[in-house]
C-alpha cells in the first residue's frame, strides 16, 4: 500500500497538527436568562445549570463567565403573565427590568459584548411573536413593536440586536429605526433560518412562553427546506444584518453550511435548549459522556460552517479549556 491515511493519525502531536477546526472560547455566545427581583436563582428542570437569574447575582454569574474567557453573551428576559398584553407594551416601558439590566451589565462590564432579544413571545399574553388577530398572526403590523423594541434596547446599551420573529421585512425595519434614533453602530443579527422545531421545548419551559394557541409554523420554517433559508438570507443581507443565523443547530448542519457556501456575511448557529437538554439526560443516565459528546457538537456546528455559536455549553467549554 503507498496510501496510508492512518499515518497522519498515528500520534496526538501529528493529530493536533492536522485538526482541520478548532473551537475557541472567543466563538461562542452564552445565553443567560433574567427575572426581576433579588436574590433569585431558580432551577429550570429541562436544562440543568442554567438558571433564571435575578440581576444582582446575574452581574456575579457574567463576572465568573468573564473570567473563563466568556465575553459574549445573549439575554433573554422571564416575565410574570401579569405584565404580559397582546402588544407587549412592557418590552419598551421604562419600567423594563430586562432593559436595566442590559444597562448594569454594560455599565459593570463595558468590554463584554451584549446581545439582545427582540420578539413578541416573552412579552405577550399570546405566547406568540407577531400580533395576534382573529387566530393569524399580523407581520406588518408586528414590525413597528419591533423596532420600538430594538430603540429602547439600543438606548439601554445593547451591542446587538437579536430579532428572532421571523416575520417579512424586521431587518429592513429594524435598521432604518436604529438608524434614525442615532444607533447606527448597533449590530443586528438576524435569526434568519429559524425552523419550526420541536427542540424549542426546554427554552419555553424557562420562559413560560410557549403559543397560547396554534403553533408557530406561519413565521418559523418548515424543516423539509433549505433552499427557503436562501431566500431568507439574501433579503436579510438587503436589509442590512450584520450575521445571519441558523437554529437550531444540530438537524440543520446542511443549512449552516449552505448559507457559509453562498453569502458573505459571518454565520451564526444556535445549539438550542433541547440540543442541551439532550446530552445532559443521556449522560445523567450514563448512556453518553458529557464532556466529550458535547465537545463533538461544538466542533460539528463550526465544521459545517458557523463562525459563531450561541450555546448553553459555553461555561463548561470554558471551564475544560482552563484545566
Ligand atoms: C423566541 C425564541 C425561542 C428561542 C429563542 N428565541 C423559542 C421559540 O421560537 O419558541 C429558542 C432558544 C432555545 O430553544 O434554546 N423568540
Amino acid at each position: 500500500m503507498i496510501q496510508r491515511p492512518r499515518r497522519n493519525r498515528k500520534s496526538v502531536a501529528i493529530r493536533s497538527m492536522l485538526s482541520e477546526t478548532q473551537v475557541k472560547v472567543n466563538d461562542l455566545i452564552y445565553p443567560l436568562f433574567i427575572v426581576d427581583g433579588n436574590n433569585i436563582k431558580d432551577v429550570i428542570p429541562s436544562m440543568p445549570n442554567i438558571f433564571r437569574w435575578s440581576i444582582d447575582l446575574l452581574l456575579k454569574e457574567i463576572e465568573d463567565c468573564m473570567n473563563l474567557g466568556i465575553t459574549n453573551f445573549v439575554l433573554f428576559p422571564a416575565l410574570e403573565d401579569k405584565l404580559k398584553d397582546k402588544t407587549a407594551t412592557y418590552s419598551y416601558s421604562n419600567e423594563n427590568f430586562y432593559l436595566k439590566a442590559i444597562s448594569l451589565i454594560k455599565k459593570a462590564f463595558p468590554e463584554c459584548c451584549l446581545m439582545s432579544d427582540v420578539a413578541m413571545d416573552p412579552y405577550s399574553s399570546d405566547g406568540h411573536d407577531g400580533l395576534v388577530k382573529n387566530g393569524k398572526i399580523l407581520n406588518d403590523e408586528t414590525l413597528p413593536i419591533l423596532a420600538k423594541m430594538s430603540i429602547a434596547q439600543a438606548d439601554a446599551g445593547i451591542d446587538i440586536i437579536g430579532p428572532s420573529d421571523m416575520m417579512d421585512g424586521r431587518i429592513g425595519h429594524i435598521r432604518e429605526a436604529l438608524d434614525n434614533n442615532g444607533h447606527q453602530e448597533v449590530s443586528i443579527m438576524s435569526y434568519t433560518a429559524k425552523y419550526a422545531s420541536a427542540f424549542y421545548g426546554p427554552f419555553r419551559d424557562a420562559l413560560d412562553s410557549a403559543p397560547k394557541s396554534g403553533d408557530k409554523k406561519t413565521y418559523q420554517m418548515d424543516p423539509a427546506n433549505k433552499r427557503e433559508a436562501l431566500i431568507e438570507a439574501e433579503l436579510d443581507t438587503i436589509e442590512g444584518a450584520d450575521f445571519l443565523m441558523v437554529k437550531p443547530a444540530l438537524c440543520y448542519l446542511d443549512v449552516i453550511h449552505s448559507l457559509k457556501s453562498n453569502m458573505e456575511l459571518p454565520i451564526a448557529a444556535y445549539n438550542v435548549s433541547g440540543e442541551y437538554a439532550m446530552i445532559h439526560a443521556a449522560s445523567e443516565k450514563g448512556w453518553l459522556d458529557y464532556n466529550t459528546t458535547f465537545n463533538e457538537s461544538l466542533l460539528s456546528i463550526k465544521r459545517a460552517g458557523a463562525d459563531v455559536i450561541l450555546t448553553y455549553f459555553a461555561k463548561d467549554f470554558a471551564k475544560r479549556k482552563m484545566i
